[in-house]
């Protein structure tokens, strides 16, 4: 009941500058509706949270973004747009759905956003760098067991206003916009990627590749090569893959 009733009260005191919000008069109706069909109703991340929610998990160029519950998809637009992401928001309602994907066509952002209209509990998210969400304790509780399952040790979690219970968040940062505060919430999926030199000798024919090979010691994990050589880790994944593919890798152990 505390959850619905910060929705409530969030989306009554939303600005009302985006032509679905409804009047005050309508909306416990429309949060009753939502929850008799949805896991969470629509209710939008002001810009400036979903701004600093993209920097406490440093989005950067390249990496995959995830937002379950997209809405608007303004998280989406944002993460292609200013970090230079590829944003995927899952969104269960279709009208959402359409006006989302017609404002990423409108911004010719197609080749880096996209939305999906599906249920997130179904959605296969495991290439994800980060996942962000704005959807209820109990609903995180749910998900809880499919995001430790799929997401690779690394991925980062950034959620707004509501916790998973049971993980330590790296971050818990407050903002105060306008008329209200926010929380937002950074966590890290524990664990490491470690890539394994194979007993072959061989040669490595790009610069950047043998930069890599030079620190896969069977120690350092992907993470710990990327920050030394200021990549991402999707990035070493990537060359880490190919020298697999030479055979001088031998595998990426997870240590969970
Ligand atoms: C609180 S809004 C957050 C919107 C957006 N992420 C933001 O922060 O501005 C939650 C959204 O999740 C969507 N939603 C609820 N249950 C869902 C499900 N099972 N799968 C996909 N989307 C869902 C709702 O329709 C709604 O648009």
């Amino acid at each position: 009941m505390s959850e619905l009733k910060s929705l409530s009260l969030s989306k009554a005191m939303e600005s009302p500058s985006y032509p679905w919000d409804l009047p005050l008069v309508n909306l416990y109706g429309d949060v009753v509706l939502t929850f008799m069909y949805y896991d969470v109703p629509f209710v939008p991340t002001p810009e400036v949270v979903v701004r600093r929610m993209l920097q406490l998990a440093r989005v950067r160029p390249g990496e995959v973004l995830y937002d379950l519950g997209s809405g608007d998809g303004r998280i989406v637009i944002m993460a292609a747009k200013e970090f230079g992401a590829y944003a995927r928001g899952i969104e269960i309602r279709k009208d959402l759905y359409e006006q989302s994907m017609a404002r990423i066509r409108d911004l010719g952002l197609e080749g880096r956003a996209v939305i999906l209209n599906t249920n997130f509990f179904d959605a296969d998210i495991s290439d994800a760098d980060v996942v962000t969400m704005y959807l209820l304790t109990s609903v995180n509780e749910r998900l809880k067991p499919k995001l430790e399952k799929e997401l690779r040790p690394g991925t980062r979690i950034v959620s707004h206003d509501f916790e998973v219970s049971g993980w330590r968040p790296l971050v818990v940062e407050e903002i105060y916009e306008e008329w209200r505060s926010h929380k937002i919430y950074l966590y890290k999926i524990p664990g490491k990627e470690v890539p394994v030199p194979s007993s072959r000798a061989g040669k490595v024919d790009d610069p950047l590749a043998e930069r890599v090979m030079a620190l896969v010691d069977g120690n350092n994990s992907i993470e710990d090569i990327a920050s030394k050589l200021n990549m991402t880790p999707r990035e070493v994944r990537n060359v880490v893959n190919k020298l697999m593919g030479a055979g001088l890798v031998e595998e990426i152990r997870i240590i969970r």
